[in-house]
């Protein structure tokens, strides 16, 4: 039976919690082992139902794939062949299709299923499969497997219709099993980027000009064994401190780069919320009651589309009108109906939600149809009337590590049925 997250009014969430490693670094460098001339040690990995997949498609394929303690890896990935990541695990998440560029940077050639994930739009691969017909790869796809092969047409440097997180990292992991340069107009400059192209320049691939628009990448002399540590999540940081400000608390955030948090911090401080910025550290004062601001999202160092779901329950509760423009995902607002059954006042017209504050929200059942949908309703259901019934922990455990568990520690009335 799935189990519920049941939820009361909590009051001002108060005391510190601790940041886990990031999601999105670690399900792309957990393939690009693969790349490796030896056994790599991951650190800080956040043990996540979608780490857990990556790690169990790596295993599939051969590798050697051992938890030394919660959050450390060690993977030897010399035995691996090129096989077909099995089906039932590729298209549980969006991230396996890193093994498309894994593989191809490894053996030159790949065959995978099409991946699967959050359902927030289309999300097609064709920019994927640019980057790959660039790199001198045929495709086709054949019963819903994506098969690459060496093609016959010249290699060329690649330019990205559009800026595309997944793109651009499966590009250059592919890139980094080719000898000579290859070059990556209007890449994505996510952090998540630059702290995989830190762990494939450990692994002696070069990659130049990560965290721009330009990216460089050659793989001409692989190494062997190394050591990462992957950056910290900035959108679990940034749904604690969204979660601080709705309920009017005092919440340190810790273990986190803030640099990462610009857009979250300006945006926050917009509505009237005291943030104090650490070295590794951000302390989230929320007002008694925020006002209504506009955020668009972006690609960063934009505002994260990431974080447009959990702050749309803050702004549910602020005074006025707040417009939350979604440039980045098609079919990112369905959480919205579920804001809505709980007394929010929220319109939805195409890219824009017209959210026009409430006194107060009213506890109610409501069910995610995605990660971000789920921390959304649980930060909705601490500063609601009554109880609050979240059901599909399942999401929940796909993005953030013990969230519960977390919130509990701030003093939230949260606890899984
Ligand atoms: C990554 O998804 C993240 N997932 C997403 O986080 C995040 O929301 C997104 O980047 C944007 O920051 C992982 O890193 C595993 P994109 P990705 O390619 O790579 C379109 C979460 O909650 N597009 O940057 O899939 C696409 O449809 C998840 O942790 C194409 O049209 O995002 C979208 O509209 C949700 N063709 C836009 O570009 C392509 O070939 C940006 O997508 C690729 C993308």
């Amino acid at each position: 039976m799935e189990k519920i997250i049941r939820i009361r009014r909590s009051g001002p969430l108060k005391g510190s919690v601790g940041i886990s490693g990031a999601k999105n670094a670690a399900v792309a460098i957990i393939p690009a082992t693969l790349l490796a001339q030896g056994t790599c040690i991951l650190e800080n990995v956040p043990p996540l139902t979608d780490v857990h997949t990556q790690c169990d498609i790596l295993s599939a394929l051969g590798a050697k794939v051992q938890w030394l303690d919660a959050t450390t890896i060690k993977i030897d990935p010399s035995q691996a062949v090129n096989g077909t990541p099995p089906e039932g695990l590729a298209a549980k998440l969006r991230a396996s299709y890193y093994f498309m560029g894994a593989l191809l940077g490894r053996f030159g050639s790949a065959r995978t299923g099409m991946p699967g994930g959050c359902k927030i739009g289309p999300r097609p691969i064709d920019q994927h499969l640019k980057g790959f017909q660039a790199l001198g790869y045929d495709w086709n796809v054949k019963d819903g497997e994506v098969i690459l092969q060496p093609g016959s047409n010249d290699r060329e440097d690649i330019y990205f219709d559009l800026v595309s997180v997944g793109a651009t990292i499966n590009v250059m992991l592919a890139a980094a099993g080719l000898k000579e340069t290859t070059t990556i107009e209007n890449a994505a400059r996510e952090p998540e980027i630059i702290d995989v192209a830190n762990f494939l320049n450990k692994i002696g691939v070069t990659v130049r000009g990560a965290g721009t628009g330009t990216l460089r990448i050659s793989g001409d002399a692989r190494r062997g064994a190394t050591a990462h540590s992957i950056i910290p999540d900035r959108i679990e940081a940034g749904t604690f401190m969204v979660a601080a400000a709705a309920t009017g608390g005092d919440v340190t955030v810790k273990d986190i780069i803030p640099r990462h948090l610009e857009a979250v911090t300006a945006k926050l401080r917009e509505t009237g919320v005291t943030v104090v910025e650490g070295d590794d550290w951000i302390q989230v004062q929320g007002p008694v009651r925020g006002t209504a601001i506009d955020v668009k999202t972006f690609p960063y160092p934009g505002f994260p589309t990431d974080l447009q779901q959990p702050l749309a329950s803050y702004l549910a509760i602020c005074s006025g009108t707040s417009i939350i423009t979604e440039n980045i995902f098609e079919g990112r607002f369905r959480y919205v109906d579920e804001l809505k059954r709980m007394g929010a006042n929220i319109k939805v017209a195409g890219r824009a939600a017209v959210i026009e504050g409430v006194e107060e929200l009213l506890g109610a059942t409501v069910r995610p149809y995605d990660l971000r949908a789920s921390s959304a309703l649980v930060i909705a259901g601490l500063v609601a009337q009554g109880e609050t019934r979240v059901r599909g922990v399942k999401h929940l455990r796909r993005g953030y590590y013990d969230f519960i568990g977390k919130l509990k520690g701030l003093g939230a009335d949260i606890e899984l049925i």
